[in-house]
C-alpha cells in the first residue's frame, strides 16, 4: 500500500520559521512514507496560505529537497495548492514547480469561496470561516488541474482533488489531465466503499 505524508506547520509557528516545522515532519516521516505533500494551502491555519508566495515556497521546498538528497531512499516531493490562488500566484507556483523539478502538484485544497451553495447567506455567515470542500469545489479544482496540465504540457503529474464522488467525477478529472485523484469528502459521505464504487463502472 502506498502511503503519502502530508506535512504542514503548527498554528503557533510564525511563517518565517515555518521551514523548521516542515523539516521536522519531513525527517520524522521519511522512512515511513512513499511520498510527501507539502501543505501550504489549508485555510484553517491562519497565515498558512501566505507561504504560497514564490520566495517562501522556494525556501521550504528547496530545503526539503536538499535534505532528501542526503537520504538513502529519496522520496517524491509534491506541493498542494489552494484553489483560491490568483492567476499570477498560480503561474508563479507552476514556474517554481518546473524550476526546482517538483515531483507533482496536488490541486486543490479546500476553498474560502462560498460559491455554488444553496444555503442562505445568513446561515453561511453564521457557520463562519473555514475551508469548504466537496461538490462546490469540483469545477474550480478541475479547471486548475486542466490549466496546470496544459501549461506544463503534462510534464508535472497533477493529483486532482475536489468534489469527486462518482465514476464520472473521477473520469472527468483524468480527462482534464489528472495523473491521480484524491477523494476526501466523498470518503466521509460514503465510507471506504466509495473507492470500489468509483472503480466498478
Ligand atoms: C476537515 C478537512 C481537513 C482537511 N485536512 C487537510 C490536511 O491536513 N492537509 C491537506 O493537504 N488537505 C486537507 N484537506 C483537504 C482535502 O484533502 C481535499 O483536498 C479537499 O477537501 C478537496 O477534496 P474533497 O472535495 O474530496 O474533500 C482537508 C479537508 C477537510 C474537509
Amino acid at each position: 500500500m502506498i502511503i503519502g505524508g502530508n506535512i504542514g506547520k503548527n498554528k503557533i509557528t510564525p511563517n518565517e520559521d515555518a521551514w523548521k516545522d516542515y523539516e521536522i515532519c519531513f525527517n520524522e516521516l521519511h522512512e515511513m512514507v512513499d511520498y510527501f505533500v507539502v501543505n501550504v494551502s489549508s485555510p484553517n491555519t491562519p497565515g498558512l496560505r501566505d507561504l504560497q508566495q514564490k520566495d517562501s515556497l522556494k525556501k521550504i521546498l528547496t530545503h526539503l529537497q536538499s535534505i532528501n538528497q542526503t537520504k538513502k531512499n529519496q522520496k517524491p516531493l509534491l506541493l498542494k495548492i489552494s484553489p483560491d490562488l490568483n492567476q499570477n500566484d498560480l503561474d508563479d507556483v507552476i514556474d517554481l514547480a518546473l524550476e526546482i523539478k517538483l515531483d507533482g502538484l496536488v490541486a486543490a485544497n479546500t476553498t474560502i469561496s462560498r460559491n455554488h451553495l444553496i444555503t442562505s447567506k445568513n446561515e453561511i455567515e453564521k457557520i463562519g470561516a473555514g475551508g469548504l470542500s466537496g461538490k462546490p469545489l469540483k469545477e474550480e479544482s478541475t479547471r486548475i488541474t486542466n490549466y496546470i496540465f496544459k501549461k506544463t504540457n503534462g510534464t508535472i503529474p497533477v493529483i486532482s482533488s475536489g468534489g469527486i464522488f462518482t465514476t464520472n467525477d473521477a473520469k472527468e478529472k483524468f480527462e482534464k489531465g489528472a495523473a491521480l485523484i484524491q477523494v476526501w469528502t466523498g470518503f466521509i459521505y460514503e465510507g471506504p466503499a466509495i473507492v470500489k464504487k468509483i472503480l466498478s463502472k
